[in-house]
């Protein structure tokens, strides 16, 4: 009897220290609140939530934590414009979304899942969804018109994309978009550097993926007066 007894508490204290591990794992909450708090209305991980909002499944790839926690505390101070709420998060919901934010770097999807590897699709096509997807377009603005804000830049803007073509061969925007951009220049050096940077996407995507999204880049612009690079 005193041994069921134990064994039972045993089991108790096992179940107990299980739920603890899983409440206590800031990513775990943070997918809770994510979904409690209605962000899915407005952006996808993966294939599943709504689009008026960037896709969110590789936000932890192009964002850092730092930029991220200033955002979510309050979006209209980072970008006046923008349609996305404040939550007036709790201290907990803050530090697990950006935990759980931070985590996504494109897992949600297999290679093959991507919605740009989908078959049928050309180039063009395909660069497109990346742009978007990927979520070039939450930096370099709709079609790569710009208009979102950096700090300490130039111009005080990520730059817009639709005149690469007369700046750029093939094989120079395919590095520039390989390699990123670690750290952009601060406009005065002493003021905090730049929050957001060019991610060096050759680290997520492959060449055959780069090089239609270049291709899909260099169609937005003025046709250069030579086209001489091949690639
Ligand atoms: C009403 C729609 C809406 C809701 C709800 C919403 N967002 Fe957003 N969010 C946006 C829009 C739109 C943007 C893009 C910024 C812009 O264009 O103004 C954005 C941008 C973001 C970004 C930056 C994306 C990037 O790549 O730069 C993050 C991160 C984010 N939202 C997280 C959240 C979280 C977490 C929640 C829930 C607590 C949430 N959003 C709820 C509309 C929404
Ligand atoms: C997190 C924000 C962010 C995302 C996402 C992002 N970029 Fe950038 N990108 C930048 C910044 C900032 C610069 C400017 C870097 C510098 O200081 O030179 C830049 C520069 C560039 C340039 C060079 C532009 C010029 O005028 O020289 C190209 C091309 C480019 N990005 C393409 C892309 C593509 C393609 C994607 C998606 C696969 C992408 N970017 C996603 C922030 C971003």
């Amino acid at each position: 009897m005193v041994k069921k007894t134990l064994i039972g508490f045993g089991l108790l204290m096992a179940v107990l220290s299980a739920c603890q591990t899983v409440s206590q794992d800031p990513v775990t909450r943070g997918d809770v609140y994510f979904h409690a708090l209605g962000c899915m209305q407005c952006h996808q991980i993966g294939d599943q939530g709504g689009t008026w909002g960037p896709n969110l499944t590789f936000i932890g790839f192009r964002k850092s934590p730092e930029w991220l926690t200033l955002w979510l505390k309050s979006p209209h101070s980072w970008n006046q414009k923008t349609v996305m709420p404040n939550f007036h998060l709790s201290q907990d919901e803050l530090t697990s979304l950006v935990a759980y934010l931070s985590a996504q770097k494109g897992q949600a999807w297999t290679d093959a899942e991507r919605p740009w590897n989908k078959p049928g699709l050309t180039a063009l096509e395909r660069g497109h969804i990346l742009f978007n997807k990927a979520g070039c377009v939450a930096c370099h603005g709709q079609d790569g018109r710009g208009g979102y804000p950096n700090n300490n830049v130039v111009g005080g803007q990520i730059p817009g994309l639709t005149q690469v073509s007369l700046g750029y061969s093939r094989k120079e925007l395919i590095r520039k978009i390989t390699n990123g951009v670690p750290q952009p220049a601060p406009a005065d050096p002493n003021k905090p550097l730049p929050m957001i940077f060019m991610p060096s996407w050759g680290k997520v995507l492959s060449q055959s993926e780069i090089s239609d999204v270049a291709d899909y880049l260099l169609s937005l612009g003025p046709k250069p007066s030579s086209s001489a690079d091949s690639f």
